[in-house]
């Protein structure tokens, strides 16, 4: 039996005629950026996660960008996050021209370990940004209350953590802002790039939807005007060539970007989102069966923690024999996948931030023991029948 990490075949399959009509659809419409989709999915997506405002934007790590941008984060800034994630976490904060100071991870969960953020944060420090690392929240009542006490802004990274829950609300109304990914293998992911920015904020929902455009138009002005608080009851109207379609068009009040979520991509994510919470459902069943058949064996299963509810984007294991293990699951057809290998301060990209090896021991242990089975909505009852058994084959043939 050959059985992937992921199957997005199968997927596309199960929604194939409604997702080709929605296509068709944008396509016979003509109107290809910011158009009634996008608007939409704003709405049910926010709806959905439960805060006032979802601005929809290419990709999940320019939703970091954007978001640290919101909150004036630059230059000669910290920013306080965990080295167990994918690359585009720190990236984010470098590409604003900040510093990620990382911070070592629980053992148990993979998040980041909220005892040791204390002692990281000095007069340079702006931010935390947790990530729900595989699906699962951090302790964000704990995360929350550090930044309050330092006046710190938290932005979550629920990128891999659509329809996670922490003490009955979703990842991505836990903090100021949040950030999602729908690259195609995210629980909600689209046919390409895209990504998204939640918060219960006016001001940077607003300074948000100017960022990804240009900072140009009425969301431009409108940001601008909140930046260098300008009451605009007070403001003379522009002068300009207003025969055109859309006079504030060509008008930048601030340097953004080009980072829109496309049509046929928001077409395509309204089609998923009303299927999310039932494939969510068939993620937690095989997480659950995963858990009790291999009861019996020595590898180290999810923790399941309290008020939580994990999104199993990913259903992480734990030896010390993952080599041996992962090629025994290989050589049986069934695919694996470490995350992550290298943690963030380890990485030569960050080489000039000067950590060292034994800098953060728990997730320099974990790079070397963890790895994903997969855990595919549509994966069959019979398909992870057989992933559990050569599981336990695996470390049965290790032991012996
Ligand atoms: C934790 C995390 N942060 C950020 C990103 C970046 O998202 P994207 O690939 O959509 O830019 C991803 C996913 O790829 C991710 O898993």
């Amino acid at each position: 039996m050959q059985i992937p990490l992921i199957n997005l075949k199968r997927q596309h399959q199960a929604l194939q005629p409604e997702i080709e009509a929605a296509v068709l659809q944008v396509l016979a419409g003509a109107q290809y950026i910011m158009g009634q989709n996008v608007t939409a999915f704003e709405k049910e997506f926010a709806d959905y996660i439960g805060v006032k405002h979802a601005i929809a934007v290419g990709n999940g790590t320019d939703a970091l960008v954007i978001a640290l941008e919101s909150l004036g984060i630059g230059p000669g800034d910290e920013v306080i996050t965990t080295p167990f994630t994918f690359f585009a976490t720190a990236e984010s904060i470098s590409a604003v021209g900040a510093t990620p100071v990382f911070v070592d991870v629980r053992l148990d969960t993979y998040n980041i370990n909220e005892n040791q953020i204390e002692a990281k944060i000095n007069s340079k420090t702006r931010a935390i940004m947790p990530v729900h690392i595989f699906g699962q929240p951090c302790e964000m009542d704990k995360i929350n209350a550090i930044a309050a006490k330092h006046n710190l802004h938290v932005i979550e990274d629920a990128c891999q953590a659509v329809s996670a829950e922490y003490k009955g609300k979703k990842a991505g109304a836990l903090a100021d802002i949040a950030c999602f990914s729908f690259f195609p293998t995210k629980n909600l992911g689209c046919a390409g790039d895209g990504g998204m920015i939640t918060t219960d904020n006016d001001r940077l929902a607003d300074i948000c939807r100017a960022l990804r455009i240009h900072g140009s138009g009425e969301a431009g002005e409108k940001a601008y005007n909140l930046l260098n608080n300008i009451d605009v009851s007070t403001t003379d109207n522009q002068d300009g060539d207003h025969t055109v379609y859309n006079p504030s068009k060509y008008y930048n009040y601030l340097i953004g970007h080009n980072s829109r979520l496309d049509e046929l991509q928001a077409a395509i994510l309204r089609i998923k989102l009303k299927k999310l919470d039932e494939c969510q459902k068939q993620r937690q069943d095989h997480a659950r069966y995963y858990n009790e058949a291999l009861q019996e064996t020595d590898l180290v299963r999810p923790a399941a923690m309290d008020n939580i509810r994990h999104a199993y984007h990913l259903y992480i294991l734990q030896s010390e024999n993952r080599a041996a293990i992962t090629r025994y699951l290989n050589s049986k057809g069934v695919a694996t996948g470490i995350y992550y290998p290298i943690p963030l301060h380890l990485q030569k990209a960050y080489t000039d931030l000067g950590y060292q090896l034994g800098d953060l021991p728990q997730v320099e242990y974990l790079s070397h023991r963890t790895f994903a089975i997969p855990v595919f909505p549509e994966l069959s009852a019979e398909e992870r029948e057989y992933i559990a058994a050569a599981l336990t084959e695996a470390s049965n043939v290790k032991k012996t």
